[in-house]
């Protein structure tokens, strides 16, 4: 563990009062949000897009990331996309609509807990495990199902704690297809975060995330401000609001750059 990684968090602190106080409240405040504050774009040519935008209207901490997951996703032109984390479904939702428009595609999601209700696509396939643990045999898991090899988008929104997400990036990285997508959720949080509408929300202090893509990448990263880089192979793009999303894309011909500069 390095001298930047030592202090982080190992569990999620449980709620106090006072953030339970603030989850109480802030339904009443988003409802004075609404009436005083414009929302941006609130409808679309397209049924899926609509139905996305209609989706982001409940205030979430990943609300205002879901256009911007969806955008991301279909530009991968995925042929296999792999969520870890489903909860309530909404990256899902999102995923769920990539998947449908990329051709049918199949979306394989993994959670701890029960999540079979979260999405009816048929070609959904939702298992129940430890994300790690199903990296582990997922070579095998896909071949049994006659399931493309190689993960073209890959979205990571699980415990959010250092050693976790260090393992699933060892693990589900050499999974991943030549010009794959990675999507990291919770890569800026802190006790209290913000939306695009100036409305916030409770969180909790951990940049689990964040440094564990540094340990990946080798490079300290500016989580507080949206970025944008290339480092090595990938291409990064950084979103710091609403808890902070990171967009990683692979793009094979970088490294080929970095070496020819080396060279
Ligand atoms: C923040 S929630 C996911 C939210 C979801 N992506 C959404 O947009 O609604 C985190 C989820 O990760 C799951 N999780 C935590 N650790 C995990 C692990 N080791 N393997 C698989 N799932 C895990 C939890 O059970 C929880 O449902």
């Amino acid at each position: 563990m390095d001298r930047r990684s030592a202090d982080l968090p190992s569990q999620m602190p449980p709620p106090s009062w006072k953030w339970r106080l603030t989850e109480q409240m802030l339904p009443y405040l988003d409802k004075v949000f609404d009436w005083v504050c414009r929302r941006g774009q609130s409808s679309a040519h397209h049924p899926e897009v609509a139905a996305i935008l209609r989706r982001t209207r409940p205030r979430t901490d990943i609300s205002d990331h879901l256009l911007t997951l969806f955008t991301e996703g279909l530009a991968a032109r995925p042929r296999l996309i792999v969520e870890l984390g489903v909860r309530g479904g909404e990256s899902t939702y999102v995923l769920e609509r990539v998947a449908r428009l990329s051709g049918g595609v199949p979306l394989v999601s993994v959670d701890l807990e029960d999540c079979t209700g979260a999405c009816r696509y048929p070609n959904w396939f939702f298992v129940k495990s430890d994300d790690v643990a199903l990296a582990q045999t997922f070579p095998e898991w896909c071949r049994e199902r006659q399931l493309p090899a190689a993960v073209d988008l890959l979205f990571i929104d699980t415990s959010h704690l250092y050693d976790h997400t260090l393992q699933e990036i060892k693990h589900w990285f050499p999974l991943l297809s030549p010009s794959a997508k990675v999507v990291f959720h919770d890569t800026n949080l802190r006790r209290i975060y913000w939306r695009k509408d100036g409305s916030f929300g409770p969180a909790w202090t951990n940049r689990g995330v964040t440094a564990a893509i540094e340990a990946c990448l080798g490079v300290s990263l500016p989580e507080r401000t949206d970025y944008v880089d290339l480092i090595g192979e990938w291409m990064i793009r950084h979103n710091a609001l609403s808890n902070g999303l990171t967009v990683l894309t692979r793009i094979p011909t970088l490294n080929a750059d970095a070496e020819a500069g080396a060279n």
